[in-house]
């Protein structure tokens, strides 16, 4: 049986990446409110619990708290940040309001022995972030490492099995954080490092034939990674009953459809239906500029092929009764903050028809992106759709600045193809949060052999980003740009010229439209 460890969360993004960091050390890990009782804890059975960072101070009202019969409950804790200073003050410390945090790198001295950090130097790098410090351990503990403005930096009481952290083990500043999480985890807690991706697969295929018994099930693929790998999830689950529909809109990126068609159809042997719409896409979408009509007009058409397919598969009865959806889990996480399920903002061409009564199978739902990724290479998907980075679900139709046509499409399609082919060979690909082609409503004049030119300007527009909400232009190499410029003006009919998008999010969004 997977051991399972509980990060609760206390606010802010710290809970995620200490979710995430606990499962690189090869362990499940689920987040919870730190509302949860011990009652609630007992009925998890986790093998340990982590408590996370979070914004507040202790002496805030209302501070989150957490119920102190979880500390009796004999599962080991490791407390960090607010984490650390609550378990401090409710095991009866002193946590002090010195008025003199500290934020950023640190220096964390260790002191005698400690399973935390057992073999370290005597001074390590440290990522820190507070206003309060703990000032007095609590009785019955130990403190091994302080810092400058930090006189209980770590503080473990061995017989409880209560560690508590003042810095944060989970940022890729901390020399060792991750060193300091898995033996926690491994020696303190005592779980086996066995949540790897061969046993993400095999859970997931038994759970899978286990809700779908003998059952059809229908999958729409996206050319996303997310439906790929929990399409080809499945197939390895119940493969024959399995029907994939890969609907194109005309708006794919140049070569979509074959290499779904090549991975699915040949390699893997699924049913695949390849709806090809574009030409019901090009004459909805005619004469149309209005951003957000454009969306809504790809998004209900989507809906309406995929529907006619599911009913000419006839649902239930002899069709599908299931549907797969590529659902992650932090599109399912409850945050700390109280908030309820976390929705993607953006209208998700690929959801569901609302009227279609399908029963979900959603393989992903405990997996992270990263994981997600792993999952899919091991399942023996190719690079290209595995790295791949995120693509919007009405396609390129938000990157035609104006009415799309057949002819605008097929433009930004190549072009899309030379800036992301040239990202590749620089090896910046999967470091990008995103690099694309953006094709304006305008043209201009240009000059090419003896002849004027009157054609399109490309838009180039490549950003980092962690999760979407806010994003940097990247400063790609000049002689990346260089190439990708040249080639855009050789390589594609209809463009001229060449710029760069140097907006960052905020002000501007990642995509034109
Ligand atoms: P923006 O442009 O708002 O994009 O900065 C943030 C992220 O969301 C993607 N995006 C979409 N995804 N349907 C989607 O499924 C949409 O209509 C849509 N619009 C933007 C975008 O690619 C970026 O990753």
């Amino acid at each position: 049986m997977t051991q399972n460890v509980l990060v609760v969360d206390f606010g802010a993004q710290y809970a995620q990446l200490i979710a995430r960091r606990v499962r690189e050390a090869h362990v499940y890990s689920e987040i919870v409110q730190s509302t949860i009782s011990a009652d609630e804890v007992r009925a998890k059975a986790p093998a340990a619990i982590i408590l996370s960072g979070g914004p507040k101070s202790v002496y805030e009202v209302p501070a989150p708290s957490l119920d102190p019969a979880i500390y009796e409950l004999g599962i080991p804790v490791l407390g960090i940040c607010y984490g650390a200073q609550l378990m401090a003050q409710q095991l009866g410390g002193d946590v002090a309001n010195t008025g003199v945090g500290e934020y950023g790198r640190t220096t964390l001295t260790r002191h005698g022995t400690s399973v935390l950090m057992d073999e370290w130097p005597q001074s390590v790098t440290c990522w820190m972030s507070h206003g309060d410090a703990i000032a007095t351990a609590p009785d019955g503990f130990v403190v091994t490492g302080s810092s400058p403005e930090g006189p209980v930096a770590v503080m473990e009481d061995v017989a409880r099995r209560l560690h508590a952290v003042q810095f944060h083990p989970e940022v890729a500043h901390t020399e060792r954080g991750q060193d300091l999480l898995a033996n926690f985890l491994h020696h303190v807690a005592g779980i086996p490092p066995t949540w790897t991706n061969t046993s993400i697969i095999e859970d997931q295929v038994a759970a899978i034939r286990a809700q779908v018994g003998t059952e059809k099930v229908l999958c729409a693929l996206s050319g996303g990674v997310d439906s790929a790998v929990a399409a080809a999830l499945v197939t390895k689950a119940v493969g024959k009953q399995l029907t994939c529909v890969f609907v194109d809109t005309g708006l794919m990126r140049k070569d979509e459809g074959e290499q779904i068609e090549e991975t699915f159809t040949r390699q893997f042997g699924v049913e695949l239906i390849h709806v090809k719409a574009q030409d019901r896409f090009f004459d909805a979408l005619a004469g149309v500029i209005d951003p957000e009509e454009k969306r809504k007009i790809i998004g209900e058409l989507f809906i309406r092929e995929f529907e006619t397919v599911a009913r000419e598969l006839g649902q239930g009865g002899d069709g599908p009764r299931f549907l797969v959806q590529g659902t992650l889990y932090p599109d399912v996480i409850e945050s700390g903050s109280g908030h309820a399920a976390n929705i993607k903002s953006h209208h998700n061409v690929g959801g569901l028809p609302e009227d279609l009564s399908f029963d979900l199978v959603e393989p992903l739902r405990n997996l992270f992106k990263d994981e997600v990724r792993h999952v899919g290479e091991e399942l023996g998907l190719p690079a290209e759709i595995v790295w791949r980075q995120p693509f919007p679900g009405p396609g390129l139709g938000v990157r035609i600045v104006g009415e799309v046509t057949r002819e605008r499409a097929e433009i930004l399609r190549n072009a899309d193809y030379v800036v992301v082919d040239e990202i590749k060979k620089a090896g910046l690909y999967r470091e990008l949060w995103q690099s694309f082609a953006v094709l304006p409503a305008v043209r201009t004049v240009g000059v090419m052999g003896d002849g004027r030119t009157y054609a399109y300007p490309i838009i180039i527009r490549a950003v980092t980003s962690d999760d979407a909400m806010t994003a940097d232009w990247a400063r790609l190499p000049y002689d990346v740009i260089e190439k990708i410029a040249n080639r855009l003006i050789r390589e594609v009919d209809g463009v001229n010229r060449v710029a760069l998008d140097v907006t960052s999010k905020p002000p501007g969004t990642i995509e034109w439209e």
